[in-house]
């Protein structure tokens, strides 16, 4: 086992002050403060009181947290659209679609986060028929879709990973037969990017979208989609507004004139101060780097799984460190009161249902592994 990772792990901790009091493994939820994040929220009120108003730096911000998302996902920047949340971003998608003659299937997976399949759901009234691929174990039962998705196939909804429990899914092969059935392919990368390599060309998908409170190290209120370059004059979204424009600044009501771009995508005006710190953490993962960051979250998840079977903690779902990432679940009873009993302990876990999530992040050493789940093992004993 390497016991350090592959970049220099003080020096990023000592940019975190939260780590000199607690032991955040609630990455899954919100990623902790850096001094770059912080610096970057002072940056933007700086500017305003400075300077009263400054649009054409606060929309060039804008364009480089894009761009900065574009890096880490092996996009152009003009692939991006930004909205202020992951069901924003979906709902868009769904009022750029069309449900009519045969083609009006949405399949889905079980595993998706409640919002998404709720903005499918929500397309019911238009026309759109849900299909579920289900979950078995802990994870998306992979041959279903070979099932699933056919010639009446609009879209395919596969998240990279499930919120529950880290599990991963075949994205690249999803992609595919939805390719071959006709079907565009979402993806929900929150739960995954951040933590592992993401190419949105290898993969093959049309649409990925993800915030960045979690392992991007950003802050709520805002999201990032991709949209295929190649399908991206085909949609018209209904979810739209003036950013949306070829020309935002023409100030024309009369005319509808779509972006060549994603950033057809684009509404109203974007969300300024969270571009700024959503910028400055993504930079932070693109510096370090995801694949540097997996190679260690495979080795912090492989200590929580082999740690907690050790100490008699029940795993949800798969055991196996290929098809998962660092995030690991273990069914508890009262979740959130083993959560509030962990933070009194200084360790921030992450409730959800019946488990408790541990989720380290590239900072995290091997030693705060080992101190959550002695914490855990001792709440669950005592609950
Ligand atoms: C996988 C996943 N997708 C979406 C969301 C929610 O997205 P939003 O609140 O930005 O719509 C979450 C969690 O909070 C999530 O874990």
């Amino acid at each position: 086992m390497a016991m350090n990772p592959p970049y220099d792990i003080e020096q990023w901790r000592r940019r975190i002050p939260l780590l000199r009091t607690h032991i955040p493994m609630n990455n899954c939820s919100q990623a902790p403060q850096t001094d770059a994040t912080r610096a970057a929220a002072e940056r933007y009120l700086e500017s305003w009181n400075g300077s009263g108003m400054d649009w054409d730096a606060w929309m060039s911000e804008v364009a480089l947290a894009k761009a900065e998302f574009a890096t880490l996902i092996g996009a152009e920047p003009r692939d991006v659209a930004v909205f202020s949340s992951v069901s924003e971003a979906a709902s868009a998608v769904a009022s750029a679609l069309q449900f009519s003659g045969d083609r009006r299937t949405i399949v889905v997976s079980e595993a998706e986060f409640p919002t998404i399949a709720h903005v499918w759901l929500a397309q019911q009234p238009r026309g759109a028929r849900v299909t579920w691929a289900p979950v078995h174990d802990g994870a998306v039962d992979a041959a279903a879709y070979d099932d699933l998705i056919d010639d009446r196939t609009v879209l395919v909804s596969a998240c990279h990973a499930y919120y529950m429990n880290g599990a991963l899914q075949d994205t690249a092969h999803i992609a595919k037969l939805a390719r071959r059935a006709g079907a565009y392919t979402f993806v929900d990368a929150y739960q995954s990017l951040g933590t592992i390599p993401i190419d949105v060309a290898t993969l093959g998908i049309d649409f990925l979208a993800s915030g960045n409170l979690k392992f991007l190290m950003g802050i709520p209120g805002i999201a990032f989609l991709y949209v295929r370059p190649g399908i991206v004059e085909r949609l018209q979204p209904m979810v739209t507004g003036w950013f949306g424009r070829a020309n935002p600044f023409a100030f024309d009501a009369k005319s509808l004139d779509w972006s060549p771009t994603a950033s057809r995508f684009d509404t109203g005006t974007p969300p300024v101060i969270n571009a700024y710190i959503a910028r400055a953490g993504m930079e932070i993962i693109n510096t370090v780097g995801p694949a540097n960051i997996r190679a260690w979250l495979v080795e912090l998840g492989q200590r929580l799984i082999d740690g907690g079977r050790a100490r008699g903690l029940t795993l949800h779902g798969a055991a196996d460190m290929r098809c998962k990432t660092a995030t690991t679940a273990f069914v508890v009873g009262d979740s959130h009161h083993i959560e509030s009993a962990m933070r009194d302990r200084a360790v921030i876990a992450s409730a959800r249902g019946n488990v408790i999530r541990l989720a380290p992040h590239f900072y995290s050493t091997i030693d705060d592994v080992d101190q959550a789940l002695d914490t855990l093992a001792d709440a669950a004993r005592t609950a």
